[in-house]
């Protein structure tokens, strides 16, 4: 007992949020560390579907307290639309949603910048602002849910920096000037959804941590989109990693118990970047359609393509993961061959490692070793049924990754789901 890291050790959608329901059982507190709505945490549980973007998957679960951390970016608007949707589902968030007074506030004008970014850039965003919204913390020139109160600062922040942004988007991308008045209407606005959550969440995670109730860490996207280990400049502008955790929450690295990261059965990619295993052809085409991978936030078709050990052993080692779940076997049901690539070959070398250059990660080719394939696995609850060649490639990718699959996801519901390992024992 005590806390679990939940990780995506790819490139996002790794069905981070089924496994995160699945251990919310057994959890008092689930936070959210970084990002902000552009994660799509979908969630199938009781035949219904559920996607949420913002708010941690926890708060599904009655009785489950649910705090935004203060390394998230907060769109208050997109914030109001997932406690509207959920109060007519019956969940209210009133008594157990917390959000942190030092989290950073999405402004119009980041979602603004993030379009006009966007097409000079070509980084394939969500343009939800999450990048902008990030640079501007960084640069200094952020808003809190804590500055809010404050009319004259507001005035003043705000003030300055909208010429800021004004010169941005009238000099360098030819847009319309904000108008201030019309944003501090915005964050009149804002001030009211946020009063009732806003509150020192360190302050209050500490002390649940030291009364020794159950803490889920719920990443969002995945290490390959990580600002530092990611595929820079094709990343979000956050640490998914473990490292996030830390300074997204205000606790102590001993608060961190077990560290679990979530990969499918093969690899997809939503947006721009460099990606070895993609398939472009019929077999990447079969997993889209069977695996149903489509963003959750933005709707876009995802890449698809093989299992990359390369770079999920860069993930897993700069992530400190030290187990995994494996989502989405069944996905590959029914393909004759199943392709897994251990190493790269670039410029006539053969390696290990995982570039940190995206030029060479470009060019790299992948080294395939081939599997048999299998045949329905779907539902399958026990590991023991699975079939002779599931085994093998669940045995050769612990293996080739050093690390034990302790859950295994064969379909989209909570109860598909094969557990080898008790978490929270
Ligand atoms: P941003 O986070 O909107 O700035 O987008 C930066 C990159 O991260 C783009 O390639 C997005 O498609 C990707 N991205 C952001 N959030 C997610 C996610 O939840 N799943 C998968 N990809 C994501």
């Amino acid at each position: 007992m005590g806390s679990i890291a939940i990780i995506g050790a790819q490139w996002g959608d790794e069905g981070k949020g089924k496994i995160v329901h699945l251990l919310t059982e057994n959890a008092d507190v689930i936070c959210r560390y970084q990002g902000g709505n552009n994660a799509g945490h979908t969630v199938v549980a009781g035949g219904k579907k559920y996607v949420l973007h913002l708010i941690p998957s926890g708060i599904l679960k009655e009785g489950k307290i649910c705090i935004i951390g203060n390394g998230l970016v907060v769109n208050p608007y997109a914030l109001q639309d997932e406690i509207d949707l959920l109060k007519t589902l019956g969940i209210e968030c009133g008594s157990r949603l917390f959000i942190s007074d030092r989290a950073s506030l999405i402004m119009p004008y980041h979602i603004e910048l993030d379009h006009a970014y966007e097409e000079s850039l070509g980084i394939g965003t969500t343009k939800r602002g999450i990048g902008p919204a990030y640079s501007y913390k960084y640069a200094r020139m952020g808003l809190r849910p804590c500055d809010l109160e404050e009319e004259d600062y507001v005035k003043t922040t705000v003030g300055t920096v909208l010429d800021e942004v004004n010169a941005t988007l009238v000099n360098r991308f030819g847009r319309n000037p904000l108008d201030l008045s019309r944003v501090l209407e915005d964050i009149r606005a804002y001030r009211d959804i946020l009063k009732p959550f806003v509150t020192d969440t360190s302050l209050l995670l500490n002390r649940c941590i030291n009364e020794g109730k159950n803490v889920i860490f719920e990443g969002a996207q995945g290490i390959l989109l990580d600002i530092d280990f990611g595929t820079y400049p094709y990343v979000t502008s956050s640490n998914p990693s473990t490292g996030g955790i830390c300074t997204g929450l205000g606790i102590s690295p001993k608060s961190i118990g077990r560290v679990l990261g979530v990969l499918k059965a093969y690899t997809t990619r939503v947006g721009e970047g460099p990606f070895p295993t993609e398939l472009e052809d019929k077999t990447g085409e079969f997993i889209r359609k069977k695996g149903g991978e489509f963003g959750a936030s933005t709707g876009r078709p995802r890449r698809c393509g093989w299992f990359d050990a390369v770079a999920a052993r860069h993930a897993l080692r700069t992530a400190g993961i030290e187990e995994l779940a494996m989502t989405k076997l069944d996905v590959l049901d029914g393909l004759e061959k199943i392709r897994v690539c251990t190493q790269y070959q670039v410029d006539g070398q053969r390696t290990d490692e995982f570039p940190a250059n995206v030029a060479v990660l470009a060019r790299v080719e992948p080294v395939y070793e081939e599997h048999e394939g299998w045949d329905n696995l779907g539902g399958v609850k026990n590991y023991k049924d699975l079939s002779k060649s599931a085994h093998r490639y669940i045995d050769r990718i612990e293996d080739l990754l050093g690390v034990r699959v302790a859950i295994v996801s064969t379909g989209s519901d909570e109860k598909e789901t094969i557990q080898r390992t008790n978490l929270w024992d």
